[in-house]
């Protein structure tokens, strides 16, 4: 009478071996499930806690910072550089004078640019212009940029607040 089922090198031998090998299994995904997990939860703690204990920004009264070098800064050009946590302009005049303002727009906040062609400062978010002095002078705008004090400290063109 033919067997309908063999145990052959998939029978009871290889059962026994399932048997063994299915705990192993789940012990290694328990272990990869767990890994994953505790990746998770350090990473969402790691960002909250960045959330709630910021990093250490400058202190705002002594921004000071080297905004460019004058032999590598043309008359009638413009040049943003970061000042403290927020942009700021620094521009030569065509006459050759160092001027610097903050570089955020007193209409809506967008970063303003110097337009050497109009000899002004222009934001292009809603066409806002100021002239060479960060006046308010056609667009939106109500207010003028926030001025800085320049010094050219040999060729160092150095930035702060002014007192
Ligand atoms: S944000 Fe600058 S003109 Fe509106």
């Amino acid at each position: 009478m033919p067997r309908l089922h063999s145990e052959g090198a998939g029978g009871v031998g290889a059962r026994g071996a399932e048997g063994t090998a299915e705990p192993a299994r789940r012990a290694f995904m328990a272990i990869l499930l767990g890994g994953g997990l505790t990746t998770l939860l350090g990473s969402m703690l790691y960002s909250v806690g960045r959330y709630v204990i910021p990093p250490e920004a400058p202190d705002a009264l002594s921004w000071k910072v080297v905004a460019a070098k004058a032999n590598d800064f043309p008359p009638n050009s413009g040049k943003i550089f970061r000042f403290g946590n927020r942009p700021a302009i620094l521009i030569r005049t065509a006459a050759g004078d160092f001027r610097a303002f903050s570089a955020v727009c007193t209409h809506l906040g967008c970063t303003v640019q110097y337009r050497p062609d109009l000899e002004r400062i222009w934001c292009a978010c809603h066409n806002g212009q100021f002239d060479i002095f960060g006046r308010n002078i056609a667009g939106p705008p109500p207010r003028p940029l926030e001025a800085f004090a320049v010094a050219v400290q040999g060729d160092d063109i150095v930035v702060s607040r002014k007192a």
